[in-house]
């Protein structure tokens, strides 16, 4: 028998001490601008960063590649409250993309957006600047339209509703600005960059400022500038690792998949994943001239640059087509690189950061402790600037996703549901209300995770990382019942965490 410490008790990251001035000893020094580059839906296990070569080199050689970030929830609007709250879902409580599911909803607003990081920031005399995609249901009429302008940010750019890159609708600062088609005047990533270069022309000299630019891309409709339309002609989705295998030792919805896929499911998938690069390639310029432009004015070595995404993504694995509301590696790994001010270039680190985590690290730099908000993240700021500190660092964490579902029969796929969603193509559902499940992800001497189905079956999936880095092989009746003991133990509690005791080791 093995004891169950084994797996869930021991692993910590502990590093030797070399301390050095935090930004909080720099008392009456400004304090370092922040840049945050938020992408949609980009993966980091099936090649998402390859096409992004100025953001691998202007930020990932310049500074540190996490090679273990995770977003908490593998879902647009769930994700993003996560950064931007630094709570778990069940804290923040948006639990999908709608309105009814807190989505940008007015109880959010009341609640949870008031002390969002940017008001800390604001307060810390930050100049705050925001750019892109917010929350799928933001400037909807059900949602405060347009006129909403969320507390903590001194300008304002905000799309309406979920990604576009043309005809949509900004909220400049609280007022409708509609835009069309027309690539020179529209593209969205393209307006974003350029309002973040006007905001940087404009801003007061003397104060510090934080810039979030959240573009469409690579998210659909995969609407790429015209001049890289045609790239990647001959790429395709990777084929390897649980690309078209079957999913039959997992929860309801795998089984159902068609595997193998057919060729107009692949097909459909490797057109997607194409544009999905070319659309990419977009915000790879957007971070070029952000750089360029801040090392034109002397700011970029007083500027820290952070690039993530709000989820992952797939492509084929388990021949589910395209989504990203799984709880596999490729749906729950996301891009993390930072370069700044005390940042080695060429580093990277392979401690689990979580995007709840974001928060606390920009407070940490404004000069703000997390142990002051009710954030249930943990600032990776030490870990940028002085890797050697004597820290002690999580050695696992929770990953919760609510299914999403229709309440009723889509009427092109009549075999499943209703309760199911994301029936396209060849009505491969890849979203249901029964979807709803629970993970502990150990990332130590072990990495295991471990996953509990809120559905009729009480469905349990565990992965042996470490030996089976596809999660191919479901261990659930392989493993000692102590350890699933211990896990489901460990899950109660992270399910119930607040702020402290989310970022306590101690089980
Ligand atoms: C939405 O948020 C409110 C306030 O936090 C909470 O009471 C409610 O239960 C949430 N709704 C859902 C569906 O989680
Ligand atoms: C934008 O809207 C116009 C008018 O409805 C339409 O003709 C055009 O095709 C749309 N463009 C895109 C890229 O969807
Ligand atoms: C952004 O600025 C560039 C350079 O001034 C210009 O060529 C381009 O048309 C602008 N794009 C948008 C969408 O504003
Ligand atoms: C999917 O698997 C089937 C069965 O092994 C195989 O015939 C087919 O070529 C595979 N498709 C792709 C795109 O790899
Ligand atoms: C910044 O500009 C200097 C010249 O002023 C140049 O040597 C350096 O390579 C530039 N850095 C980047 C990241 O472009
Ligand atoms: C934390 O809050 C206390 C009480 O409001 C305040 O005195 C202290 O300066 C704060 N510390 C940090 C680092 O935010
Ligand atoms: C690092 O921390 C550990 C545990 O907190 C402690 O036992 C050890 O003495 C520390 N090492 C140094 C070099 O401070
Ligand atoms: C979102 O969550 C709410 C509250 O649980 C639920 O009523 C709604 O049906 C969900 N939306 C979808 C699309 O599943
Ligand atoms: C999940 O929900 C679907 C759709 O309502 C239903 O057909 C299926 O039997 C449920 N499966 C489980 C395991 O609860
Ligand atoms: C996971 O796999 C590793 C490497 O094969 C092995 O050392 C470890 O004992 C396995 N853990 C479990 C719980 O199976």
């Amino acid at each position: 028998m093995v004891p169950a410490t084994k797996y869930v008790g021991l692993g910590r990251f502990v590093l030797l001490a070399v301390l050095t001035c935090v930004p909080r000893c720099t008392t009456g020094v400004k304090r370092p601008n922040m840049v945050l580059i938020l992408s949609d839906d980009q993966d980091v296990e099936l090649g998402g960063m390859t096409p992004m070569k100025k953001v691998n080199s202007l930020i990932g050689d310049a500074g540190v590649t996490f090679l273990n970030a995770f977003t908490v929830v593998p879902l647009c609007c769930p994700s993003r409250s996560s950064l931007l709250s630094g709570k778990y879902p069940h804290n923040h409580m948006v639990r999908n993309n709608s309105l009814s599911g807190n989505c940008s909803s007015i109880l959010w607003q009341k609640i949870e957006e008031p002390q969002a990081f940017p008001v800390y920031l604001q307060k810390q005399d930050y100049q705050t600047f925001y750019a892109g995609k917010y929350l799928n249901q933001y400037g909807k009429k059900d949602a405060g339209g347009v006129a909403h302008k969320p507390p903590g940010w001194n300008v304002w750019n905000a799309l309406v509703g979920n990604s576009q890159y043309y005809n949509y609708s900004l909220s400049a600062d609280g007022k409708e600005e509609k835009h069309g088609d027309q690539y020179e005047k529209d593209y969205l990533t393209d307006l974003i960059t350029n309002r973040s270069i006007e905001f940087l022309n404009k801003k007061k000299p003397g104060k510090p400022f934080f810039i979030m630019l959240a573009p469409p891309s690579p998210h659909s409709p995969w609407t790429s500038a015209p001049q890289y339309a045609g790239f990647f002609s001959n790429v395709q989705a990777p084929r390897d690792g649980s690309f078209n295998q079957s999913g039959k030792n997992k929860h309801w919805l795998l089984r159902q998949a068609k595997s193998p896929m057919s060729s107009t499911s692949v097909d459909f998938l490797d057109n997607a994943f194409r544009k999905r690069w070319q659309t990419l390639l977009s915000v790879d310029d957007l971070v070029e001239k952000i750089v360029m432009k801040l090392n034109d004015t002397k700011e970029l070595d007083d500027t820290y640059i952070f690039y993530t995404s709000d989820n992952g993504y797939h492509t084929g694995q388990f021949s589910l087509p395209i989504d990203k509301r799984q709880l596999y590696e490729f749906d729950i790994r996301i891009p993390l690189l930072v370069r700044g001010p005390g940042i080695k270039p060429k580093q990277t680190l392979q401690h689990p950061i979580l995007n709840i985590d974001l928060g606390p690290t920009f407070l940490e730099i404004a000069g703000l402790a997390v142990s002051n908000t009710t954030m249930d993240g943990q600032s990776f700021f030490p870990l940028l600037t002085a890797p050697q500190t004597n820290i002690t660092w999580r050695s696992d964490f929770l990953v919760e996703y609510s299914g999403e579902g229709n309440e009723e029969k889509d009427p092109d796929c009549p075999v499943l549901g209703p309760g199911v969603s994301q029936c396209f193509p060849d009505c491969v559902c890849e979203d249901a209300f029964n979807n709803t499940y629970a993970c502990v992800r150990t990332l130590a001497e072990a990495s295991l995770q471990y996953c509990e189905f809120a559905d009729q079956e009480d469905y349990v999936e565990v992965y042996n990382v470490t030996s089976d880095p596809h999660q191919i092989d479901n261990i659930v009746k392989k493993v000692d019942p102590t350890f699933l003991q211990a896990m489901n133990q460990r899950l109660i509690k992270l399910q119930s965490c607040a702020a402290q005791s989310c970022r306590d080791n101690k089980r």
